[in-house]
């Protein structure tokens, strides 16, 4: 019902985004550049106004003075009923990132949109490495739904795969999804976050659509497999229905109380973003308990953890490597989340990986799953005594 709401929701939005016949200023430029080359900024209106327009060249951010030397840094006139381009080339004295504000005093000119923030970094060769290792994590965490899906095809059967998990990531990737796309392709989404986050970036990229939705749909293959294969007396844990229920009821609400404007928009889709954050902090830990309980990790991928593994690592190593090449820390440092959620994901996997292999490693066989748990219990005091107790 939620979705249909969505749908007529995101309708609405199409058919009111009105067309406004204010002429734009607008910047086109590249967002990463090497110290010591000239940031080229290419300025230029929607449509040629009747008036000359002066636009004035200003750098925000307190890396300003050490990049550019400058605070207000240039000044140029776009000539009456004119469509020219004007060009500020601007040499960078040092690393760091700031943001490029242009405005005018000239009437009917609309610069709410004309800034970009850009980065100036120590070496374009780290720029080279950072878009490799962004690919390879990128890669890493899609493929990282199959494993998965193969080993309860393989297997006939999901015992072992904890459904609480499957709800939660379910949920976390769907409010995930919409956040995306609202903010990657509907302009009324876009303008409220502009309005909210001044001289912000949207932080949506074509390929955080492309994964999110991807995840939604490998994770929901693997939700049809519950139904269709063996899955012994697993069901959903009533903490989990609730606070499922609890997380789509808010999500229902918000929706319609944005629907009917009494919320702003950005508003929602951000309940779904900080949802999404509180689902990853949460959703290994019922499959973390219940491979503890089951003394077995059989039923649940490792390929899929070792994939999470390498994409946390390589999402990290990205991270080191962009602030160092920008000197800017912030991203580690100043704003947890980011930092924090891959720390989380990766101790996750760390237990995982020590559960497959160190604690619980005799149960390769797809048989023993199957036994009974008395007979599980036995088996493990014979095989294991050692091991066992620590884990
Ligand atoms: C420019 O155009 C506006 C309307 O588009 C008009 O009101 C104004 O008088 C014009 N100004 C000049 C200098 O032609
Ligand atoms: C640009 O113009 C503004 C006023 O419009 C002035 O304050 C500033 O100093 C000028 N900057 C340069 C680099 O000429
Ligand atoms: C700018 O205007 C000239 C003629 O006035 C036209 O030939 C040219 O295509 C225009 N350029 C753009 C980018 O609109
Ligand atoms: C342009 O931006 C500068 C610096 O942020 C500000 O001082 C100035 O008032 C702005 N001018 C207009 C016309 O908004």
């Amino acid at each position: 019902m939620w979705l249909k709401l969505l749908v007529i929701f995101v309708l609405f939005d199409v058919i009111l985004a009105s067309s406004e016949s204010q002429s734009k200023l607008i910047v086109k430029a590249a967002d990463s550049y090497i110290v010591g080359k000239n940031v080229h900024l290419e300025v230029y209106l929607s449509e040629p106004v009747n008036v000359t327009v002066p636009v004035s060249l200003f750098c925000k951010g307190n890396k300003c003075t050490k990049i550019f030397k400058c605070e207000s840094c240039n000044n140029q006139t776009i000539p009456a009923n004119s469509n020219e381009s004007l060009i500020f080339d601007l040499e960078a004295f040092d690393v760091g990132i700031v943001t490029l504000i242009f405005n005018t005093t000239a009437p009917g000119v609309d610069f709410k949109r004309a800034y970009l923030t850009i980065s100036v970094g120590h070496s374009s060769l780290i720029v080279i490495i950072s878009y490799v290792v962004g690919w390879i994590y990128f890669s890493a965490w899609s493929i990282s739904f199959y494993p998965q899906v193969w080993t309860n095809y393989k297997r006939k059967s999901v015992v072992g795969l904890n459904f609480d998990f499957l709800g939660l990531n379910i949920t976390g990737f769907l409010f995930y999804s919409i956040f995306n796309i609202c903010l990657k392709f509907y302009p009324s989404y876009q303008d409220a976050y502009h309005n909210y986050f001044k001289y912000s970036k949207i932080p949506v990229e074509l390929n955080d659509v492309g994964f999110s939705v991807h995840a939604v749909i490998l994770t929901g293959i693997t939700i049809i497999q519950c139904f269709i294969y063996e899955r012994g007396n697993q069901r959903l844990s009533y903490t989990a229905r609730i606070l499922l229920v609890l997380l789509w009821s808010a999500a229902g609400v918000m929706l319609i109380l944005a629907a009917t404007q009494v919320i702003s928009k950005l508003f929602y889709v951000y309940y779904l973003s900080y949802a999404k954050l509180g689902i990853t902090i949460l959703k290994y830990t019922p499959q973390a308990w219940y491979n503890f309980k089951r003394k077995s990790t059989v039923g649940w991928s490792i390929g899929n953890v070792l994939l999470d593994f390498t994409g946390g690592i390589f999402s990290l190593l990205q991270m080191f490597l962009d602030s160092y090449n920008y000197d800017d820390w912030s991203n580690i440092f100043g704003n947890f989340t980011k930092f924090g959620l891959g720390m989380i994901s990766i101790s996750f996997d760390i237990l995982f990986i020590l559960q497959h292999y160190a604690c619980y490693p005799h149960k390769k066989d797809e048989e023993s799953d199957l036994i009974d748990d008395s007979v599980q219990t036995n088996t493990k005091q014979l095989n294991n005594e050692g091991i066992i107790n620590k884990c």
